[in-house]
């Protein structure tokens, strides 16, 4: 069997309840983010990553991509310590694996404008100069967004336009693993289907190994093989995306199912006002 491109191994992270200054005035416990967390993801593995708010996922990214250090356990990219990866700036896996953030506003320099952000990504992807800046117009493209995007600075960009040109930067890498946190949220449903479906075809066709964490269990389903159910800074249950969601055996992740409102698969269609009681005719 081939080995784990991430692998977490009893991983445990927690903050000073308070921040900094929480533990300068009180010695209270501390806030358990991720409670001896263990996983591997193989090469072109598409997993997805749900539970309540809090639970842990952005902070399971933040770890897998060197952000924030583990408090106990150990994280392997490729075999090798990320720890010792990442003191090396130079080692190729740093740029292998990259984050699309949650809160895309503040993950995007305020002062580059989106053509410098992706030029200056594409350079540290080895892309040569002619080449980058047909190739940023093209990321742009790929997540929905024109070249005229290209000039603008971040605040000059709606929320779901700094979410795709967070993606857009997260793919200019190449990585081999994307961990997309909520890379979705801000988008309207016919953009959220056009980035699943470009998400979709990055797995299949590139093999790239995606972590999605989303609170959209129908976009988990739609585009993940596996699913990681989290709780409390713990994985709870794991297994094929079809099995767990269809037929889950923690109590937890029933609970999770049921919080979905009824009558969410059919929230990508406008309201049927003709046939639905609910909806009657004005
Ligand atoms: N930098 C930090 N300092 C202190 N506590 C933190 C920090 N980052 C996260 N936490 C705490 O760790 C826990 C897990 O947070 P995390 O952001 O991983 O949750 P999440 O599952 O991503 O939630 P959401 O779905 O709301 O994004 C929470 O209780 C949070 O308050
Ligand atoms: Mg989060």
């Amino acid at each position: 069997m081939s080995a784990p491109i991430l692998s977490l191994s009893g991983v445990t992270k927690s903050y000073p309840r308070g921040g900094m200054l929480g533990s300068l005035f009180g010695a209270r416990e501390p806030v358990l983010a991720l409670d001896d967390v263990s996983l591997d993801v193989m090469a072109g593995d598409v997993v997805g990553i749900v539970g309540e708010s809090g639970s842990g996922k952005s902070t399971l990214a933040q770890l897998a991509v060197g952000l924030t250090r583990p408090t106990a356990g150990t994280i392997r990219l490729g075999g090798e310590d990320l720890g010792l990866l990442m003191r090396d700036h130079a080692g190729p896996w740093r740029r292998r694996i990259q984050m699309a953030f949650q809160d895309s506003s503040s993950a995007l320099n305020p002062r580059k404008s989106v053509g410098r952000c992706l030029d200056e990504t594409l350079a540290l992807a080895g892309v040569d100069r002619a080449a980058r800046t047909g190739e940023a117009a093209a990321l742009l493209g790929r997540v929905g967004l024109g070249a005229e995007m290209l000039p603008r600075l971040p605040h000059e960009l709606s929320g779901g336009q700094r979410q795709r040109v967070g993606l857009a930067r997260a793919l200019a890498m190449k990585p081999d693993v994307l961990i997309a946190d909520e890379p979705v949220s801000a988008l309207d449903v016919s953009l959220q289907a056009q980035v699943i479906n470009l998400l979709g075809r990055l797995t299949g066709e590139l093999g790239l190994t995606l972590l999605f964490i989303s609170h959209d269990l129908a976009l988990v389903r739609a585009l993940c093989r596996r699913v990681i159910v989290m709780r409390k800074g713990r994985i709870v249950e794991e297994g094929p995306c079809l099995q767990v969601l269809e037929a889950p055996r923690h109590d937890y992740t029933r609970l999770l199912l049921s919080a979905v409102p009824k009558g969410i698969e059919g929230r990508r269609r406008p309201p049927d006002r003709t046939s639905n009681p609910e909806f009657p005719r004005p």
